[in-house]
């Protein structure tokens, strides 16, 4: 596809697509005792196993072949070397450079960014380190050890992530909270449980301007100031941000403030000083070690060919469901209780990148471009979505994500965890014929009626695909070439779709009717023009505040 006309690449696709379509994967694996191996790739103490999918070698290389044509490989390299591609808002994608340990110059408009970037981590090292040890203590004297991340979407999701991933590196004695929604609750709840002369707040927006983040930031500074004056603010208060006259003006002092740049994507952000409250919580070393996972993947995302290439892999496979096979969603599952947030942040990342429907050259496309994301820990998820996974009429690709190891081995857990994820991926892809579940039936005594009527019911049609992630251990260098994994696989998708993944235009219509909205609900504007319905909610919602 690309513009109105298919491609050549996109053409042989569709043939191959044609021939392989009602290919089962439980014959794939008949025929090829080694297609495991064959279609798995390692990186460190990691395993992607991707044989489990609608795929052969002609698929993979028509796949390859796509994108090729789509000048992936070139991408890459403009990625790296700091070109803006992010075009609609004339900028370079530079959260690579984040956990660039190298001496090789990244520049942006002919200034290496480097320097700069060292500088705020050397900074947030020295801050957090301070705080855990606490030799920055709060106005009166006393450790912070309440750390309060005030911030939302890219701005949150992924500390927040990151936090609760971490949680066996933890300092026992600071605990971390994140405000992040506009409900009162969401402040009131995190501020009835602390003291403020022993709570940090750290406020984090790359613009400055979002409502939610000031609106709670201010409610929490007069909580502050209202405890202990005016000049508790400087001792309990930093901000990370872009916008250093807004971070002035809100009263928060420059010199508390920990900087990123424009290149730095909202969503893409955790490695940036939006990461203060990680440092925090796991300590700068183990913070470093995030960055190093993430550098990792970065390499090999850089200098692999697209054969072995994992993220290049993976999103080609979910082009092949989206753009060929018309499956329009997949579920990330993390069976490791630690991850539970992930799928949450891979929302963001996924969707707000790719959910796009205008190409680089300007004109709307005809292809389908991100898919829904949904996803939660297993085996929790087993017993809630899963039965729709298994025996539903929607196809849900899903990407497993393991660990071998727990930071929890108690007794036999980690083995049923294990085996429960295997089974998943297993019973997947195989299912089971009405054949195999009348057998069941009989051996299970069932008479010739009832295997009858049964036996349809307790059929699963199979060929469902799934990736399975696995990790020796959850550590933080672990984590961050797994989210360095997945900003790789967006970004690839995002070239093949010929869009661009990291503006958001798409969230701000609703930003702009809200704030006409606010007025009428505050009751200091009347009569404006809204659709019926609209108007109707506004006068009813009035009625029952009065
Ligand atoms: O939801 C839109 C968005 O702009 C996200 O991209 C961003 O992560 C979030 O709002 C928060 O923005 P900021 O960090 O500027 O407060």
């Amino acid at each position: 596809m690309f513009g109105r006309k298919k491609s050549k690449a996109w053409r042989n696709l569709e043939c191959v697509y044609r021939r392989f379509r009602d290919t089962q994967m439980r014959d794939l694996f008949v025929a090829d005792n080694m297609r495991g191996e064959k279609y798995s790739l390692h990186l460190d103490n990691m395993m992607v196993d991707y044989s489990k999918n609608r795929i052969d070698d002609n698929v993979m290389q028509a796949l390859f072949g796509l994108a090729r044509e789509r000048g992936v490989e070139e991408k890459i390299k403009a990625m790296f070397s700091g070109e803006k591609i992010n075009q609609t808002e004339n900028r370079a994608v530079l959260h690579i450079a984040l956990r660039h340990s190298g001496q090789m110059p990244i520049y942006v408009d002919g200034r290496d960014v480097m320097p700069q970037i060292h500088n705020v981590l050397d900074k947030m090292r020295d801050f957090s380190e301070a705080v855990r040890l606490g030799t920055f203590t709060g106005y009166t004297g006393k450790k912070l050890t309440n750390i309060v991340n005030i911030g939302i979407g890219g701005s949150d999701l992924g500390p927040f992530m990151a936090v609760e991933a971490l949680k066996p590196y933890w300092a026992r004695d600071i605990k971390c909270y994140f405000i992040s929604n506009i409900d009162g609750t969401a402040c009131a709840e995190v501020l009835n449980k602390l003291d403020p002369e022993t709570t940090l707040f750290i406020v984090a927006s790359k613009t400055f301007t979002t409502i939610e983040t000031l609106t709670n930031a201010k409610t929490c500074r007069r909580w502050l100031v209202d405890a202990l004056g005016e000049h508790a603010v400087s001792k309990h208060f930093v901000a990370l941000s872009t916008n250093k006259a807004e971070v002035e003006k809100f009263g928060i002092n420059p010199d508390n403030m920990f900087e990123f740049w424009d290149f730095v994507g909202g969503r893409y952000s955790m490695w940036s000083a939006i990461g203060l409250i990680i440092a925090i919580a796991v300590g700068y070393k183990n913070f470093a070690k995030m960055l190093e996972g993430a550098e990792a993947m970065d390499k090999h995302f850089a200098t692999t060919d697209l054969e072995h290439n994992i993220p290049v892999i993976l999103a080609l496979i979910g082009i092949w469901y989206n753009n060929f096979y018309g499956i329009h969603r997949y579920a990330v599952i993390p069976y490791d209780q630690y991850l539970q947030y992930l799928p949450s942040y891979l929302q963001q990342l996924d969707m707000e990148s790719n959910g796009k429907s205008v190409t680089l050259d300007n004109k709307l496309v005809n292809y389908a471009t991100g898919p829904v994301l949904f996803g939660g820990a297993g085996t929790n998820v087993q017993h809630s979505f899963f039965q729709l996974l298994h025996q539903g009429t929607e196809i849900v690709p899903v990407d497993f994500i393991v660990p071998a190891i727990s930071h929890n081995e108690i007794g036999n857990h980690q083995p049923i965890l294990l085996s429960n994820i295997l089974a998943q991926g297993e019973a997947l892809m195989h299912g089971k014929t009405e054949e195999e579940a009348a057998l069941e039936l009989e051996k299970a005594g069932k008479s010739k009626a009832e295997i009858a009527r049964l036996k349809k019911y307790k059929s699963f049609s199979g060929n469902r695909p799934s990736n399975i992630i696995v990790f020796k251990k959850i550590d933080p260098y672990a984590l961050g070439m797994l989210v360095a994994m997945y900003e790789h696989k967006v970004f690839t998708q995002g070239i093949i779709w010929n869009i661009n993944s990291f503006d958001q235009f798409g969230v701000e219509l609703g930003k702009q009717m809200a704030l006409n909205i606010l007025p009428e609900i505050e009751g200091t504007a009347f009569g404006v023009e809204h659709d019926s319905s609209t108007s109707g909610l506004i006068n009813y919602i009035k009625k029952l505040r009065k």
